[in-house]
């Protein structure tokens, strides 16, 4: 990851991710994924009296991935859930103070992943699913850059591809980006 696109905020949160983890007796669980790059993220919310108590994360990302999954943890930690739903992925790339806009497609991860487990949330208590994911069709990817971050910053490339491309870790159950891992296996 190239110092000079991304911020000091970024490279924190992606040098040291706060609250990596997952929680075994989360009220909300939620994980998304993108079937191109391979990249998965997955958001625990401990939930009590209608507020965020507690939130892990567990991501297989690029660092932009990383460091947008760290930081909605620590926006999210104590709201209540009605006021998490209103956290969009463009209020997480601010929050870092901006992402190069190739990267911007990383922050809907992290907002789809909230949404997701605040909606598991919802469903285990006889609640209906609402909003909207960001969207996986605005999350392309591209691999090339991807690859290019890793080089520069001395990491292996992704190698679990098929036809070019990076395994969906949902359909094999492999995380394609091993070697990206925050948060343990
Ligand atoms: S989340 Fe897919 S390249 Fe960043």
């Amino acid at each position: 990851m190239s110092k000079e696109l991304y911020t000091d905020k970024v490279m924190d949160h992606f040098m040291n991710p706060r609250n990596v983890g997952e929680i075994p007796d989360a009220d909300g669980v939620g994980q998304v994924g993108n079937p191109v790059c391979g990249d998965v993220m997955r958001i625990y919310l401990k939930i009590d009296g209608g507020r965020i108590q507690d939130v892990k994360f567990k991501t297989f990302g690029c660092g932009a991935a990383i460091a947008t999954s760290s930081i909605i943890t620590e926006m999210v930690k104590g709201m209540t859930v009605g006021d998490a739903l209103e956290v969009s992925n463009r209020h997480v790339a601010d929050a870092l103070g901006g992402l190069p806009p190739r990267k911007m497609h990383c922050s809907n991860l992290a907002a789809d992943a909230l949404l997701a487990a605040v909606n598991d949330y919802r469903v285990k208590h006889g609640l209906s699913q609402i909003g909207e994911p960001a969207g996986h069709g605005a999350h392309q990817h591209e691999h090339d850059a991807a690859d290019a971050d890793d080089a520069e910053a001395g990491r292996p490339p992704c190698t679990l591809r098929v036809d070019g491309k990076c395994v969906d870790p949902q359909a094999g159950g492999v995380p394609a980006r091993k070697a990206r891992i925050a948060g343990g296996g």
